[in-house]
């Protein structure tokens, strides 16, 4: 690292930020296959949080790969970067008091694990979104599983790159055996069990 930056304290700080939105803030980390429903799950929660008046904001994968990590693809190095700047954008969310929702495949556990790293023990929630990947290449909503499986997309994640499922995930949402406003309301009541809310 460039040694002449020196941090900046800003007087208004996260406990601050927390007290004045009267909830926890941190990251809400999904993982999970394509299809699996992540970014469905992310903006039900989201939605209710915000019905709530909680400060909430969702980090979402093909969102972000359109602007701050356009120069990325799917090479495991690429989904490395990305996985590690949404790691710095979320931390810079959580430390303005919002309670942030990414919605990432981010398939090595190597990466999820440098992510939870960089935040205070319990300000970080590893949230598998759970669904067969026979269930996932059912639903197919982008058709890309499709064309991974004719070899017109090299390197999907299931089909010929891999997913390292959670070993240990703070909550596992089933998406092929609950609705998602189901899903929604067992994230919610983890969230209050944890007293985030
Ligand atoms: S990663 O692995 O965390 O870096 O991926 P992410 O940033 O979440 O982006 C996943 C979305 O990109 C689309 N897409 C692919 N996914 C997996 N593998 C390959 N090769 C690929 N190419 C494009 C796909 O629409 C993913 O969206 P979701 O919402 O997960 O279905």
């Amino acid at each position: 690292m460039e040694s002449n930056i020196v941090w900046h304290q800003a007087s208004v700080n996260k406990k601050d930020s927390r007290d004045k939105n009267g909830h926890h803030s941190g990251v809400i980390w999904l993982t999970g296959l394509s299809g699996s429903g992540k970014s469905s799950s992310a903006n039900r929660v989201n939605q209710k949080l915000f019905e709530r008046g909680i400060q909430s904001y969702i980090l979402d994968g093909d969102n972000i790969r359109h602007g701050l990590n356009t120069d990325l693809g799917f090479k495991p190095e690429d989904r490395k970067e990305n996985i590690r700047r949404i790691g710095e954008v979320a931390k810079l969310f959580a430390d303005s008091g919002t309670i942030v929702l990414t919605a990432f495949i981010s398939p090595y556990q190597e990466d999820r694990a440098r992510v939870r790293d960089m935040f205070v023990k319990g300000d970080f929630l590893e949230v598998h979104v759970e669904c067969p990947l026979s269930e996932c290449e059912n639903r197919d909503p982008k058709g890309l599983y499709q064309k991974a499986r004719t070899g017109e997309i090299k390197g999907f994640t299931g089909i010929d790159s891999p997913y390292e499922a959670p070993e240990s995930p703070e909550l596992v949402l089933q998406t092929n055996a609950f609705s998602v406003d189901e899903c929604a309301e067992q994230l919610i009541s983890f969230l209050e069990k944890k007293s985030w809310l």
